[in-house]
């Protein structure tokens, strides 16, 4: 999911993947608020997330840093998940947001983690901590759009309760709380 609803533009990041894999233990990973310091760490760690995806994140470092500077202004909640003392992934929310319908929705606005710590659940730790704090500001409905051929975020989503809606270039995918 990205800022082209935002801003839709040719999708040209590069980036590579890291070839080493940390032995980062699950329990070793804690969530913790944003700091206004994690902005540059937090663009690396989405355009390494996105890699494997370009047509899905920014294609360039400026939109980047635009985008993470508007999911900066616009949330409820914004969490870091953080391994030896670096960002390693993390989750923007607005309980706040309205559907396309004007339904009141928690959007999750953006998920992402550092490829180098995919399949350890950081994903997981960090959406049910989301979903806590939709469910804890009184909404009965979780909501986000993700890029149709984005199949490992899609799977993500289904497994944790999450059932397409609408289909297109973005598919709207909710879960009911
Ligand atoms: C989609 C995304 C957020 C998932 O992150 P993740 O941290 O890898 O997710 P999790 O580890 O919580 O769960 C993923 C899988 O790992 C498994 N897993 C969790 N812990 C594990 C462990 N210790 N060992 C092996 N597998 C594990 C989970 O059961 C899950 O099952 P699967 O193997 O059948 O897929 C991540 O791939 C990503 O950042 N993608 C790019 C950005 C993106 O697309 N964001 C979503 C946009 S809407």
């Amino acid at each position: 999911m990205a800022a082209d609803i935002m801003d839709d533009a040719h999708k040209t990041i590069t980036t590579p993947k890291s070839a080493k894999t940390p032995k980062t233990a699950t329990a070793s990973i804690r969530l913790r608020p944003l700091q206004p310091e994690d902005l540059p760490a937090l663009m690396d760690l989405y355009d390494q997330a996105y890699a494997e995806h370009p047509e899905y994140g920014e294609s360039s470092r400026q939109k980047t840093r635009r985008y993470l500077k508007w999911l900066m202004r616009h949330h409820t909640f914004f969490q870091v998940a953080e391994a030896e003392g670096r960002p390693v992934g993390f989750i923007v929310v607005d309980a706040d947001w309205r559907d396309w319908n004007g339904q009141p929705v928690g959007e999750i606005h953006e998920l992402a983690v550092h490829p180098d710590y995919w399949g350890k659940s950081v994903a997981t730790r960090l959406l049910q901590a989301g979903l806590e704090h939709i469910r804890a500001r009184g909404r009965g409905l979780a909501g986000l759009w993700v890029g149709e051929h984005n199949d490992r975020a899609i799977a993500f989503y289904q497994r944790h309760g999450f059932r397409p809606v609408r289909w297109g270039y973005w598919v709207r995918m909710v879960k009911r709380l």
